[in-house]
């Protein structure tokens, strides 16, 4: 009888193995067929659309393999340092998109193109972005989060935002860490909220100044040119005249001598 139990102990472990072995094959077999982005946890809501979780995964690239059918995608908290042209254009149903928390330093011209009908939020705060290119984010729409990164805010930035479709508050995310030109009291203010500073007018202004200090110095050296010229001449001139002076006295007595004759013949 307890031989009996022993076997049956050991030959329930190994059932029991087996049991789950194959629940993780399906398992795996069930995450390949609802094919998922690798390493990223994926979970499809009862509303339907599939949400993708690749966060804090040290991820240094955007995924290329990133379900089409997906709405919404958390890739923060990795180690991104661009979004490429496209990264996205085959997902015409993302909703969702989470760059937050990333080293981002560049989105090229078109990183979120084919987004501009569907997506509604865009994280990308908390990373590297300096200049403003509204090339990235030509057509979208969305609320986008672009807090807590260091904008360099110019003429520039204030020329392209307007030029932005996002909706108007997320550009108040945009908080100037730099400017130009430097100490315009700019710094630390979100710079739709400072609309007395027109970064443009201070560019025009300096470029004003440098255009009439480059004319001044222009204008005084054709000055002391004509200057220069003028007594050249006059040392000529001068000369000149004094030759014409030395001139006529040798050739006085001829003349006399001439009108004399005609005198005489008169
Ligand atoms: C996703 O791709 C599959 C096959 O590649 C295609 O049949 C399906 O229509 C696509 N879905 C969407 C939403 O584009
Ligand atoms: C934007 O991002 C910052 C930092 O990542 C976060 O603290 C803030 O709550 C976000 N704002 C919105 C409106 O989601």
């Amino acid at each position: 009888m307890p031989l009996e139990a022993g076997w049956l102990l050991r030959h329930s472990v190994v059932m029991c193995l087996l049991l789950h072995s194959l629940v993780l094959m399906t398992c795996c077999f069930h995450h390949a067929a609802t094919s998922c982005s690798k390493d990223c946890y994926c979970s499809e809501s009862e509303a339907g659309g599939k949400t993708v979780r690749c966060s804090n995964l040290r991820l240094t690239e955007v995924p290329g393999d990133l379900p089409n059918d997906t709405r919404r995608i958390y890739l923060d908290f990795n180690l991104l340092t661009a979004v490429p042209a496209d990264a996205f254009a085959g997902l015409p149903h993302l909703a969702t998109l989470d760059l937050s928390h990333n080293q981002l330093a560049l989105l090229e011209p078109g990183a979120f193109r084919g987004l501009d009908a569907s997506l509604r939020f865009l994280d990308i705060s908390s990373n590297k972005l300096v200049h403003f290119d509204p090339e990235a984010f030509e057509g979208l729409r969305a609320q986008a989060n672009l807090t807590n990164n260091p904008w360099h805010c110019d003429c520039k930035l204030q020329m392209a935002l307007p030029t932005v479709k996002l909706e108007a508050t997320s550009l108040t995310g945009i908080v100037c860490q730099t400017s130009d030109p430097e100490d315009i009291g700019i710094e630390g203010l979100a710079f739709l909220l400072a609309p007395q500073i027109d970064l443009c007018v201070i560019m025009k202004k300096t470029t004003d100044v440098a255009m009439l200090v480059t004319m001044f110095g222009w204008f005084s050296m054709v000055i002391s040119y004509l200057v220069y010229y003028v007594r050249a001449n006059q040392e000529d001139a001068r000369r000149h005249l004094e030759y014409l002076k030395s001139l006529p006295q040798g050739s006085k007595p001829g003349k006399s001598e001439e009108s004399s004759t005609i005198s005489t013949v008169v």
